[in-house]
Parts: C-alpha cells; sequence; structure tokens
C-alpha cells in the first residue's frame, strides 16, 4: 500500500515538474534568455503595436518572450508583472498603465536581480528600474502647442484676429508621460494664455482639470460635448482643441461633429499615427499627429536589453547601434536611489500630406484605392 502510494506521488511531482517546466513557473531549458514585456492594453492601438513589434524583434534576436497585456487595468497589470517575476524572466520591459502602484511588485524584481526597462512610460521610485527608453515627451507638448499656435497665425504680427479660443484635452493621471505632454504643452501656450491672445473658455486648465482616465476615447468624446454644450453654445467659436493622443482627438473629433455649431473647423492635435487618426488626417478633420515612430523606440530597447544582459552597463556610447537620432539623459530620470540611463528618442510631426513617409516605416500601407493607410500587421 505504501509503496502504491510513493508511485501515486512520485507520478504526481513528475506531472507538476513537467507543467512547471512547460511554461507554467520555470525558466525554459532551452538556453535562451526570457524577456518578460508588460504592455499597457491591446486595445490601446499603440501598445499593441509596440508590443507585437519588441516581441518579434527580441525573437528574431534570439530571446523567448513573455508578453502580457493588461486590458488598461492596474490590478491586473500588477498581476501580470508577478507572473512573469515568478517565471524568472531574465529582464522585465514595462510600460507601467500607473507608475506610482510598481513600487511593491519591483521590489520582487530587485530581490530575484531582474532588471527592469522603463518602456516609453517611466516608472519613479523602484531600484529594480535601471533604464528608460522613450520619447522626448516635453518636445511632444510642445509640438502640438507650436502647431496649433502657427496653424491659427497667432503670433503673426499683423493678426487682429483677437482672442483664439483652445481646450485641452490631456491624458491619464497616473501615467507619468501624460503630464510631462501637458508641460510642455502649456509652457509654450503660457505668454498667449499670458497677454490674453489664447483663452480656454471651459475654464479647464490644469493637469488634473484636462485629464482623461485612463486615456479613454469615450471619456474625451463625453468631456468634450459637456465643454461645447457649456461654453460653445451660444456662439463662441472654438477655435482648436489641443488634444494630446490621437486615441483622445478621436472622440473629441465625434463631439465637434455631432454638437459644435461653428462654422468653421477647429484646429485638432493628436499623437501617436493610430489608424483612425491617419484616417481622420486624410479627411481633414484632424489636423497632425506627433509621431513616435514604434520601430525605434523598440530596437532601441532591443539594444539597450542586449547591453544589459550581457552584463554591460548601457550608456551614451550604445547610441551609435541605434536607428535613430536619440539623446542620451542621465541626469533627469532617478530610480528614487540613483539618476538611470535614459534613451529618448525625437518626436515627429506628420500631416496629411506626410503619410508616404509612414508607409517608409513598414508599419503602414496603402488601402486598394491609395486613400487611406492601414497597418501591415
Ligand atoms: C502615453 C504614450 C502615448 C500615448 C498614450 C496613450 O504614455 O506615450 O504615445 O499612446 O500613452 O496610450
Amino acid at each position: 500500500m505504501k509503496r502504491k502510494l510513493k508511485a501515486v506521488c512520485a507520478g504526481l511531482l513528475a506531472l507538476a515538474i513537467g507543467l512547471t517546466a512547460s511554461g507554467c513557473g520555470m525558466r525554459k531549458s532551452d538556453g535562451k534568455k526570457t524577456v518578460g514585456i508588460a504592455m499597457p492594453a491591446k486595445f490601446l492601438e499603440r501598445w499593441n503595436r509596440d508590443g507585437e513589434y519588441l516581441k518579434r524583434r527580441f525573437e528574431d534576436e534570439g530571446y523567448n518572450v513573455e508578453l502580457r497585456f493588461s486590458d488598461n487595468n492596474i490590478n491586473q497589470q500588477v498581476n501580470d508583472i508577478q507572473v512573469l517575476i515568478a517565471d524568472d524572466v531574465d529582464l522585465l520591459i514595462i510600460s507601467a498603465i500607473d507608475g506610482g502602484a510598481m513600487f511593491r511588485t519591483l521590489e520582487d524584481a530587485a530581490i530575484k536581480d531582474i532588471p527592469v526597462i522603463c518602456y516609453d512610460r517611466m516608472i519613479p521610485n523602484s531600484e529594480a528600474v535601471k533604464c528608460y527608453v522613450s520619447f522626448d515627451n516635453y518636445t511632444v507638448g510642445q509640438l502640438q502647442a507650436g502647431f496649433i499656435i502657427d496653424s491659427l497665425g497667432i503670433d503673426k504680427e499683423d493678426n487682429d484676429d483677437g482672442v483664439f479660443n483652445i481646450e485641452l484635452v490631456m491624458g491619464d493621471t497616473a501615467d507619468t508621460n501624460a503630464s510631462v505632454f501637458y508641460r510642455g504643452s502649456i509652457d509654450t501656450l503660457q505668454p498667449y494664455l499670458d497677454s490674453g491672445k489664447i483663452k480656454i473658455p471651459s475654464g479647464k486648465v490644469t493637469f488634473e482639470q484636462t485629464a482623461t482616465p485612463g486615456w479613454e476615447t469615450d471619456k474625451a468624446l463625453k468631456n468634450m460635448q459637456n465643454i461645447l454644450a457649456s461654453h460653445y453654445s451660444g456662439g463662441t467659436t472654438l477655435d482648436a482643441v489641443l488634444c494630446t493622443s490621437d486615441c483622445l482627438s478621436i472622440g473629441v473629433i465625434q463631439a465637434i461633429q455631432t454638437d459644435y455649431n461653428g462654422h468653421n473647423d477647429p484646429v485638432i492635435t493628436g499623437q501617436d499615427g493610430d489608424i483612425a487618426a491617419l484616417r481622420a488626417l486624410v479627411d481633414n478633420t484632424l489636423d497632425m499627429t506627433v509621431y513616435k515612430n514604434v520601430q525605434h523606440e523598440a530596437d532601441a530597447t532591443v539594444i539597450v536589453a542586449r547591453t544589459i544582459l550581457e552584463g554591460r552597463t548601457p550608456d551614451d556610447s550604445i547610441t551609435s547601434e541605434f536607428p535613430a537620432k536619440c539623446v542620451f539623459d542621465n541626469e533627469t530620470y532617478n530610480n528614487g536611489k540613483e539618476p538611470i540611463a535614459s534613451f529618448l528618442l525625437t518626436p515627429e510631426v506628420i500631416e496629411a500630406d506626410g503619410l508616404e513617409k509612414l508607409v517608409g516605416t513598414g508599419l503602414y500601407m496603402w488601402d486598394d484605392d491609395h486613400r487611406y493607410l492601414r497597418s501591415t500587421s
């Protein structure tokens, strides 16, 4: 009886080991290193593109990849990262939904000596964070505000069109990028707000007042509808809406189409090059998007990751291997203990006549009648 029981136990143990080794919690035994990637959500288009492209690039370089999307849900992302840590990945790449909520989870990464690269969004106060790869997010905000100023001709000396009314639609306060975009925009607009050349009729001016929880299109739509009903229904002209991201612009455009009764087409900005936004550029309902080439960001991340996994410290010298211009900054961002190496790529403005350039990235292609772009993946 005892012998039978022993045999059953041994069998169960073998089964458990087999299951674990096949991917339920143990590093694979193929000798390859494993990179864990945590992206915010599949339904926000850019993260889908980033996640899949990063996966492909790391696999091409001979790494195993565990890729997780967390449905823009903070608890789910914490949970997803805990699973990646339990799986003993060799390195983590995280684009955090809420940078402030990562602290405890990343303590486990630090204990296990799993280095973390913050991808696009910075995570503050965690010693596990070794590097940050992103774009110059302050410049994104500057580009959007500068575009509005130029398009409306606000600072032309002979412009006596009076006061220009604009509204600001910002991102999620939990995302560390969102406040940087805001600062770039508001710093650029401030002289015109001070001189009275620009007004914000809704009175929503601060980052908190203009933020959109979860970066949700629907929330941006409803918020804009409320603003239009409360401040523009009496015939006030809306000259521009500074939307910090395409996912917000799309909601704002819908609100303007249905609820704005002015006779002008307000200037609207965006960011990312989402497919819906690129269609809106062609249709003239969106005026620009700040494009951040996902391939450049992912390729830079692969080089930074490889450097770390080979036991070297990423510094300015590796930027010569990057596919695009990049500023190396080891002063601005820190992990709570020391400054961390940050690699900041350069964003660029794309308008309707610049779509061919996006085709050149290989990520987009023209549809059959050469009118709109679609994704190649
Ligand atoms: C930001 C990111 C933007 C935009 C936004 C919404 O962190 O830098 O490119 O995608 O999130 O997802």
